[in-house]
């Protein structure tokens, strides 16, 4: 085996390594992101302030369209075993999207219940795909 070789291979190597780290944490860190608007928009809810729950839907919905609705990247960002349940994100972000207009639409106090449930018809969507893409 010559030198270069071994020096090209160990280069891959390195690259790749660095590069599904990288993914791994890009996928984490908008995940948390999203975590941060459910927060907010828990907070909104809870406090009874509409402008607050408003916006962090809106901001989710954003988000979580640029990174649940694109699920070529997804793919490529999941795991390599759990790859093929990169579909699963678009159906989420489907989801979320069609709630986050449900929330919109419903902020005056006689549909407050309505956005309530949308809220958490979305807290099911983050939870029933981590219970697909993870083991516990
Ligand atoms: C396509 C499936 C999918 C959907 C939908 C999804 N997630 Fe995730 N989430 C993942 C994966 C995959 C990871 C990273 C791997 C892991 O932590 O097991 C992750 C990680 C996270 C993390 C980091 C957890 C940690 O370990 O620190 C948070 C926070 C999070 N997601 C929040 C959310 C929220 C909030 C939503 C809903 C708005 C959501 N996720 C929707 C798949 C999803």
């Amino acid at each position: 085996m010559g030198k270069r070789f071994l020096i090209s291979a160990i280069a891959v190597l390195t690259l790749s390594t660095a590069a599904s780290a990288a993914g791994q944490y890009d996928l984490k860190d908008n995940m948390l992101k999203l975590n941060t608007y459910m927060k907010t928009m828990q907070a909104g809810f809870i406090e009874g302030d509409k402008q607050k729950a408003l916006h962090a839907a809106e901001a989710l919905g954003v988000e979580s369209e640029k990174l649940l609705g694109n699920e070529e990247m997804m793919r490529n960002k999941l795991p390599k075993d759990k790859a093929h349940k990169a579909r699963i994100a678009s159906t989420s972000a489907h989801l979320i999207a069609d709630n986050v207009e449900i929330i919109k639409t419903s902020m005056d106090n006689v549909r407050r219940d309505t956005a309530q449930n949308a809220y958490l018809d979305i807290q099911r969507a983050c939870m029933r795909c981590h219970n697909l893409v993870r083991d516990w």
